[in-house]
């Protein structure tokens, strides 16, 4: 699958208001200009108030990043403070979506069926989603981390047509390795990974960037990409430091392809 193209998104959670965007947008710029991925694409994930501010610097420059939300709500109007609609977003100019994280699904009782609700509306609106899925240490110690992702999944795309497929990209974050400097072995990562792809119909297969989540670093981006056999990272707190942030991506870049 060589015609694959690597996918790091980072994710910036609740961060930045959006002057302090504007300015890591505009340093992301200036160094993805003097290291442009070949193979990579590139996608920031701000908070909603920093979404339209990410965009036109992005515009203005014409810089190759494109812009995520990191949640929505699967309606398009109607009484529900303080939430969005896909078709607000893609007014907006944002591609893409977050789904599911693991924040959303803890902190803010986002179900399976929530996700699912969420990632048809989104698909339909025409948003490219970044589907969430992953393990708490619990399931993670039990052994059945592998059937309880594979079924997040499956709910999660339960009734997706066939003609979304090119706009759905899945990342596994196991919840333990969040925020914490844990980051899962390469094995670990290589299982789950294959056994994501093994479960995906046959189109989605092909098209799907499979990425890992969960403390990744300029550090470990290599050896996560080439033994644990991503497609690519969502980053949290690396991504609020463009050094940091654009150095995974350069990692990612120098040795994506080596590993499928
Ligand atoms: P960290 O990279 O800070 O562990 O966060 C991972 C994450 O949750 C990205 O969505």
């Amino acid at each position: 699958m060589s015609e694959q193209r690597a996918l790091v998104v980072g994710n910036w959670k609740m961060n930045l208001d959006h002057v302090e965007a504007i300015h890591l947008v505009q340093q992301l710029g200036v160094l993805l200009r003097a290291h442009t991925p070949e193979r990579t694409d590139v996608v920031i994930a701000p908070p909603f108030v920093d979404l339209r501010s990410a965009c036109s610097v992005i515009e203005a420059d014409r810089l190759n990043i494109a812009v995520a939300a990191q949640h929505v709500n699967p309606a398009e109007s109607g009484a529900f403070t303080g939430e969005v609609s896909p078709g607000m977003l893609k007014r907006l100019g944002v591609q893409s979506v977050i789904v599911g994280h693991s924040e959303r699904r803890e902190m803010f009782g986002m179900t399976d069926e929530i996700v699912n609700t969420t990632v048809r509306s989104a698909l339909q609106a025409g948003l490219r989603i970044i589907l969430c899925v992953g393990e708490g240490h619990e399931v993670r110690e039990s052994g059945s981390a592998i059937e309880y992702v594979t079924n997040q999944i499956n709910n999660a795309l339960d009734g997706v047509g066939e003609r979304h497929y090119d706009q759905i990209a899945i990342a596994y974050e196991p919840i333990w390795a969040i925020g914490t400097g844990v980051t899962a072995s390469s094995e670990a990562v290589s299982e789950m990974i294959t056994a994501i792809r093994d479960i995906l119909p046959a189109g989605l297969k092909k098209t799907a960037a499979v990425l890992y989540g969960g403390s990744v670093k300029p550090e470990n981006a290599e050896e996560l990409i080439v033994l644990g056999r991503c497609d690519g990272f969502l980053v949290g707190g690396a991504s609020l430091n463009a050094e940091q942030f654009v150095q995974i991506v350069s990692n990612v870049d120098g040795c994506y392809g080596k590993n499928r």
